[in-house]
């Protein structure tokens, strides 16, 4: 909401969730359990904007984390490259991967310094490695698919080149975006990238189009809907009648709202061999980094353990 309630001046230490359906995220639901296993008091709020809202509401937002001393930070999701373009100035301090990628997913701060951290290449690499097999790349020769060119495709291709290991990393790596100057962002953050992987990127915003690209894929290849549709705007990027790489990964980044990607993957997935993941590990790496970083904890496994199963009891089915 971005009425002025909740850019009222907090009492309680307060942590910010900006979206675009904040309400409707687990997270309302999960963070109070947090709260009490890691003894913080405190409290989350929701800020949803438009997507590509106009920059004065990006700035009320961080200024307001700014100046307010209960406002601790904020966990930034869809709007990761938007307000970092809004409100650049505004920040202290941004990490190596917010200046790489142009994007931040993570607002804190420390003593005068308001921070900036893009989280998400580690995030989504934690996600990966859940799901993918080790040398998955060098046994299959897949590639990657990546429909949408927003944060999370800057991130995941960002986490990709990472790899050390030749054998678990993709050979190609396909963007495809409905508008070109986030396909130019992307080029721009690859070409700072000391990698072997090709990388390509293709205009479009015809599911057709897409359905050609996915059938022309390798088998083994990763097929991932990084568009928001089916959670922020309708519908799929690819239609009912794509054909899915054989003993392909299949990843939708959502874990709620239609879905219609990971429904029409579920439909082939005993006949194509599919791996399907939805994006709750991801969900969950990713708020529990940010929640460490604002509240300054030090982030274990063992501590992930905790939280993950608090958080489990209380996903949506
Ligand atoms: N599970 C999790 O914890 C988690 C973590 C990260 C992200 N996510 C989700 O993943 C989705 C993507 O996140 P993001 O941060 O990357 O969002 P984003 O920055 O808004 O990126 C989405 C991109 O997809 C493009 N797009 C939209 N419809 C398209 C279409 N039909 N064909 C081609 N491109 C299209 C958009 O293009 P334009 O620039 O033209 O609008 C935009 O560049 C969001 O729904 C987000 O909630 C989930």
């Amino acid at each position: 909401m971005t009425s002025s309630t909740v850019l009222q001046a907090a009492t309680t230490p307060t942590m910010y969730f900006v979206g675009v359906t904040t309400g409707k995220s687990s997270i309302m639901k999960v963070f109070p359990k947090w709260s009490d296993i890691l003894g913080l008091g405190a409290q989350i709020k929701g800020y949803d904007c438009a997507l590509h809202a106009p920059a004065e509401d990006y700035l009320a937002i961080v200024r307001h984390i700014k100046n307010d001393p209960f406002s601790m930070g904020a966990l930034v999701t869809t709007h990761k490259v938007d307000l970092l373009h809004a409100t650049r100035d505004e920040f202290e301090y941004l990490d190596p991967y917010a200046l790489l990628c142009d994007e931040i997913s993570s607002i804190s701060k420390r003593g005068d310094q308001l921070r900036g951290h893009a989280k998400d290449p580690i995030t989504s690499g934690l996600s990966w490695e859940a799901f993918v097999p080790e040398n998955h790349w060098g046994n299959t020769g897949g590639h990657v698919l990546c429909l949408g060119a927003g944060g999370s495709a800057i991130a995941i291709s960002v986490y990709a080149a990472s790899r050390k290991n030749k054998a678990d990393r993709p050979a190609k790596f396909i963007t495809v975006n409905r508008s070109e100057g986030r396909l130019e962002l992307l080029r721009g953050v690859h070409k700072q990238l000391d990698t072997d992987i090709e990388f390509e990127y293709i205009l479009n915003e015809d599911p057709l189009k897409n359905d050609a690209l996915m059938a022309a894929l390798p088998p083994g290849s990763m097929v991932i809907n990084a568009t928001g549709m089916g959670k922020d705007r309708p519908g799929s990027p690819v239609t009912d009648n794509g054909v899915w790489p054989k003993n392909g990964l299949v990843w939708e980044l959502n874990y709620r709202g239609e879905l219609d990607f990971m429904h029409q993957a579920e439909r082939r997935a005993e006949q194509d061999s599919l791996t399907i993941e939805d994006g709750w590990i991801y969900f969950l790496h990713g708020w529990t980094q940010v929640v460490a970083e604002v509240f300054d904890v030090q982030l274990t496994p063992e501590l992930f353990a905790k939280l993950d199963d608090a958080a489990s009891e209380l996903r949506p089915r």
